[in-house]
């Protein structure tokens, strides 16, 4: 098959290199071109694991390439996908849909056989139909289908989320438009991953009533984690003992600081403009948010009563400031937070990230940013993960104890047993443990 993307992004690059993988014919178009003319040379604007292998392994072969030109990559396809960024819109909270509905026009006015548009970005219910008007409109006599076929890809696991998935799913009813899609996750059969065909508007909500549950399984665990610290619980026993239980699942009950990330922030918020704009709130969803946002803050304050409940003049360590390991990506990043808070009450906050100071640089000043978790604890009176990365797992304890000025070990991802750190000396502080 001859699919176009549109959008080289996160979403775009990765679903691109892995369809050529697939053995499709790919090509990428955005607008940017330095981005273009970086991919050219093999150079990958963001950080995946394995991304940069696949890109460079398929555009070797001719099966994946990148363009500016929309027209020309879209005359040619079998399948375009859009795979634009839908941010909050400022002031409002609302998926801001303009680059989705650019996409639509442009696509509409390059159409030259029956092509399958397809959406990938993360639309709210009923974009779709706003699409197929667009296109309508532009191009009265363009033979097309309008299709969701939503993305479930982690940062960080990308291309095994997406050539390994729990579930496929393809939203619109035009026979024609399943058969090519049925065609391009042909190769995922082989896997037995499961491709389910609905209705479009619900391929859109199943996107977001996926993330929102999501972000309520772990928020829901993070309030479970601060009763566990009252009552003297330990909150990993409690989720593994409710999540062995195969209604409930055991993923995604890891308490911490609160979820963040490019996804879940902005569609909890998206979610619940469509349920305003439908009449049919959702509360639980809006407790969610709610619960999350004080939270990052609150992890702040857990760090200064740590340290005694006062950290002026104090100086804390931070390792991990991305949302999640494995990623460059600062966006909501509970690090955000806790680090304010920190500076807020006084304190100097010295860091390190293995891929994501860059960005923070962007969110975070006067930051002392530091070349490597120890050069970060050199004379820190604590020290806090707040991102658990695989390098912080098995930190050597007794250099800690020798760098920082009081033994103070604060774990908000609950990556060291109790028990361990205590013996080495150190005061431990986790969360719901
Ligand atoms: C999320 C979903 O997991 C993907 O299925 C979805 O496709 C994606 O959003 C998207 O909509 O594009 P992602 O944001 O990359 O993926 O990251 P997650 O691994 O889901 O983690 C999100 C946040 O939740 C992170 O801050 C993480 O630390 C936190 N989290 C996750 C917890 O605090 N506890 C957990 O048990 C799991």
């Amino acid at each position: 098959m001859k699919i176009t993307m549109i959008g080289s992004g996160y979403v775009g690059l990765v679903s691109g290199a892995c369809f050529a993988d697939f053995g499709h014919d790919v090509v990428c178009v955005d607008k940017d071109e330095s981005k273009i003319a970086a991919l050219k040379e093999g150079r990958i604007p963001i950080f995946e694991p394995g991304l940069d292998a696949l890109v460079s392994s398929n555009a070797a072969v001719g099966r994946l390439s990148f363009t500016t030109d929309l027209a020309q990559a879209v005359a040619d396809a079998d399948a375009v996908f859009i795979a634009v960024g839908t941010p909050s819109r400022r002031g409002d909270g609302h998926a801001d849909l303009s680059y989705v509905y650019a996409a639509a026009e442009e696509i509409a006015q390059a159409l030259t056989k029956f092509t399958v548009i397809v959406d990938k970005s993360t639309v709210p219910v009923g974009t779709g139909d706003e699409v197929e008007r667009i296109i309508r409109g532009a191009n009265p006599d363009a033979e097309f289908a309008v299709v969701s076929n939503p993305e479930f890809l982690r940062e960080g696991a990308a291309i095994d989320d997406f050539k390994r998935p729990d579930r496929v799913v393809i939203g619109g009813d035009d026979p024609r438009g399943l058969e090519v899609m049925r065609e391009i996750y042909r190769p995922l059969v082989l896997g037995r991953s499961p491709i389910i065909e609905m209705s479009r508007r619900g391929a859109e909500l199943t996107k977001y009533a996926g993330n929102a549950f999501l972000a309520t399984k772990i928020t829901f665990i993070n309030e479970i984690a601060d009763l566990c610290e009252k009552v003297g619980a330990d909150v990993q026993e409690v989720a593994r003992g409710i999540g062995l239980d195969n209604r409930i699942g055991s993923k995604f009950l890891h308490a911490g600081p609160g979820y963040g990330g490019s996804c879940f922030p902005k569609d909890t918020l998206a979610l619940l403009k469509t349920s305003q704009d439908y009449e049919a709130p959702q509360r639980i969803v809006e407790a969610v948010v709610a619960v999350n946002d004080n939270r990052k803050r609150a992890m702040g304050r857990k760090v200064i009563q740590a340290c005694g409940g006062d950290v002026r003049d104090k100086t804390i360590a931070v390792l991990g400031l991305t949302f999640k390991p494995n990623t460059d990506d600062m966006r909501d990043s509970p690090a955000i937070a806790i680090v304010q808070t920190l500076q807020d009450a006084g304190a100097t906050v010295r860091a390190y990230d293995p891929e994501g100071v860059e960005q923070a640089q962007k969110v975070l000043t006067d930051v002392v940013y530091c070349d490597n978790p120890y050069i970060a604890m050199e004379g820190a009176d604590a020290l806090a993960i707040v991102t658990e990365w695989d390098a912080f797992r098995a930190l050597d304890l007794s250099r800690v104890k020798s760098l920082l000025k009081e033994p103070i070990f604060v774990d908000l991802r609950n990556i060291y047993p109790r028990d361990i750190i205590e013996k080495a000396g150190f005061h431990y502080t986790a969360v719901g443990r």
